[in-house]
């Protein structure tokens, strides 16, 4: 086993809140360990284009506290073609780096995979995103801040809904998974959620209506999923939809978009983030490579990148049950 000596970090993909808490924890983790750390910028692209830097301990200084991410990010359209990842590949053996660090999502981490595939370099994942939807762990850093981000807008649209006599459909981020719709919706009391796992033959916006909600209260706030499949999905779709079926009925819609991503990570993201930025070096230092870093059960775990990024995330059935009753 080769000693590594120089370590390379970045965040890629969406930012999320707790990035800089995790940037932090494998800086000073690595620092710890003597070993010397390379801070990228820009993602992939920082890689590719040689922005790096020295990072010592106080270059995190002052940083746990702080939404998005230092860093920066990108979502690298280069680092898809084998030229890039060959010219990230000789800037990392130029500049003496030894493993490579990437804190990101379900992208971010399969482009680590595929480098990895194709260069002999031990490289770590660290689930970063607010999506929630990385195989193998059970939180993914910035999921629990969006998820309160979520909350606290939709108390507000209660007030309005309420007032109006509305039907609120709130649409939320996730890409293709239903995370924060579920349990954003569980959270704020809504009555209904609209995510893509729930793949019965049932429609969710005609059971929805068929419960009555409406005649047993005088609003109602629905969480719906981003994911559109087939062109279907969103809140307007279902908001439209509405209008033309169930003309009786107020209908608006609420896009909350990227005010999602930002704000100051909560206590359990800067946690999970200094946890797993800790667990990614300790891993390294095991001889451990090309696993993603997660949490199962409140313990460290080390998850195959490939499984991390092929396998579905299972929701919680219990999650639509729950709702569903409580909403009544
Ligand atoms: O993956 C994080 C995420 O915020 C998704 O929930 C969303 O679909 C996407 O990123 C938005 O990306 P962008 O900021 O590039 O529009």
């Amino acid at each position: 086993m080769r000693e590594i000596k120089t370590i390379a970090v970045l965040t890629s993909g969406g930012d999320a809140p707790g990035m800089n808490a995790c940037i932090r924890a494998v800086t000073r983790s690595a620092i710890f360990h003597n070993m010397k750390v390379i801070g990228v910028y820009r993602g992939y692209d920082g890689l590719i284009n040689e922005e790096f830097q020295e990072f010592t301990s106080s270059s995190v200084s002052n940083t746990i506290q702080r939404g998005g991410t230092i860093l920066k990010t990108a979502r690298s359209k280069e680092f898809m073609t084998p030229e890039g990842r060959k010219k990230a590949y000789d800037n990392m053996v130029k500049n003496k780096i030894d493993a490579l660090i990437v804190i990101g999502g379900n992208g971010s981490l399969t482009g680590a995979q595929q480098f990895a595939r194709e260069y002999d370099l031990p490289i770590i994942g660290l689930p970063g995103t607010i999506d929630n939807d990385l195989y193998g762990t059970d939180h993914t850093i910035g999921y629990d801040t969006a998820l309160n981000t979520i909350v606290e807008c939709v108390d507000k649209i209660r007030d309005t809904a309420n007032s109006h006599d509305r039907i609120f459909f709130v649409e939320v981020m996730g890409r293709d998974a239903g995370f924060l719709a579920q349990n954003s919706a569980i959270a704020s009391g809504a009555e209904a959620a609209i995510i893509p796992e729930d793949k019965t033959d049932v429609d969710q916006l005609a059971e929805f209506i068929s419960r009555g909600v409406r005649k047993s209260k005088n609003s109602s706030i629905v969480l719906v999923s981003e994911s559109k499949h087939g062109g279907h999905g969103g809140a307007m779709y279902y908001a439209e939809r509405v209008r033309k079926e169930y003309p009786q009925y107020n209908v608006q819609v609420t896009i909350l978009g990227h005010l999602q991503r930002g704000g100051t990570p909560s206590a359990y993201d800067r946690i999970l983030a200094s946890r797993l930025g800790y667990a990614s070096i300790e891993a390294l230092m095991e001889g451990q490579r090309n696993i993603m870093v997660g949490i199962s059960n409140d313990e460290i775990v080390y998850v195959p990148i490939q499984r991390a990024v092929k396998m579905d995330k299972p929701i919680n059935k219990e999650l639509i049950d729950v709702l569903s009753v409580l909403s009544l």
